[in-house]
């Protein structure tokens, strides 16, 4: 075998050309999923402050944007909806109405732009006045009545259109029966990206700012979301996810959970998203803009380690800047 001096590692660093052709893994458009935030009220773009660069959207300019996204080659975009306070009740029934604004944000996007695939996220937290996943009794989210609501919902915005469903709530047995209720309605293209290993974070901190739910949250989702502190848990809970039909799953937050992405990779081979959340972009933004940090590097940085440690995908903020900054060099 040989060492030092003969063996000299730096010889495959040299150029540029040389490192180009030896990487291992390689970011491009495909790999990004881009997140939105679409808005019932006001003007048609209207920025989010704890979001820098991101703005709350009308369906027009949703649509509008959905465009972009897939002129510049991005497959599939996720809708997360600003819903009205005046619509938020302690039951969330405006999560299941077919005349909602996610369904009509998919109806327009899928009429306007086919080619882009459409993700929903299937949760109650836009739709509570308490800003939890699940309906409440008193202090407890309740499981299996959030659970039956949940595949209602599921159901009714495929019918709407949306190609992929994800369920982000962390209720036990949601996965099967949201694959039920598309299955009995006759859904049964519509694929289910399961927010599997999903994390009670602090990450989450802008998000709520933008969909208005982090003045109405009362208390925190640690009796859903998983500990920060557990990776064997989150294993099971993927495995779960795949028994009940899964088809794809996600880990949530990313960058903080890069050993969890890479666990359940290398466990199940099965597609494996990360969700790069508001707060790990915010972050990146606010370094950028005190000059501390070189943002387009430090992006492109992170969006490479969720390859690295395995990732088929990434949902995140950035999708449309960083796509344009591949296509300028060219990928
Ligand atoms: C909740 C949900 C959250 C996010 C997506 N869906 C936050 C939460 O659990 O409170 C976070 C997304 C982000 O921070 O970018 N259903």
């Amino acid at each position: 075998m040989s060492a030092y001096p003969q063996m000299r590692l730096r010889r495959l660093r040299r150029t540029d050309w040389m490192r180009r052709m030896i990487a291992e893994t390689h970011l491009t458009p495909a790999d990004l999923i881009l997140t939105t935030i679409v808005s019932d009220a006001g003007p048609d773009r209207v920025d989010i402050p704890s979001l820098p660069g991101v703005q709350r959207l009308s369906i027009k300019a949703l649509v509008e944007q959905a465009q972009n996204a897939a002129d510049l080659g991005i497959p599939a975009m996720a809708i997360f909806p600003n819903i009205s306070d005046s619509d938020k009740t302690e039951d969330a029934a405006e999560a299941a109405n077919p005349k909602g604004l996610v369904p009509e944000a998919v109806r327009a996007i899928k009429a306007a732009v086919p080619d882009i695939g459409v993700v929903v996220d299937v949760a109650l937290d836009p739709y509570t006045n308490h800003g939890h996943d699940g309906l409440m009794e008193g202090e407890t989210i309740l499981n299996d009545p959030t659970v039956e609501m949940l595949a209602k919902v599921g159901v009714m915005l495929a019918d709407a259109g949306a190609d992929i469903v994800a369920p982000s709530d962390m209720m036990d047995g949601r996965i099967e029966a949201v694959r039920q209720g598309l299955d009995d309605a006759g859904h049964t293209d519509v694929a289910i990206l399961s927010y599997a290993a999903k994390f009670a974070s602090g990450f989450y901190g802008p998000y709520r700012d933008a969909i208005g739910t982090s003045a109405a949250l009362k208390g925190d989702k640690r009796t859903y979301q998983m500990n920060p502190a557990n990776i064997d848990v989150a294993l099971r809970e993927v495995e779960l996810d795949l028994i009940e039909g899964a088809d794809m799953v996600m880990v949530k937050p990313g960058m903080p959970y890069l050993d969890v992405i890479s666990a359940i990779k290398a466990e199940f081979s099965r597609p494996t998203f990360a969700f790069q959340v508001s707060g790990e972009y915010a972050m990146m933004k606010a370094a950028g803009a005190n000059g501390w940090l070189d943002y387009d590097r430090i992006m492109m940085e992170a969006l490479l380690s969720f390859k690295r440690a395995g990732c088929d995908g990434i949902l995140t903020y950035a999708a449309i800047e960083v796509a344009e900054r591949l296509k300028n060099a060219g990928v």
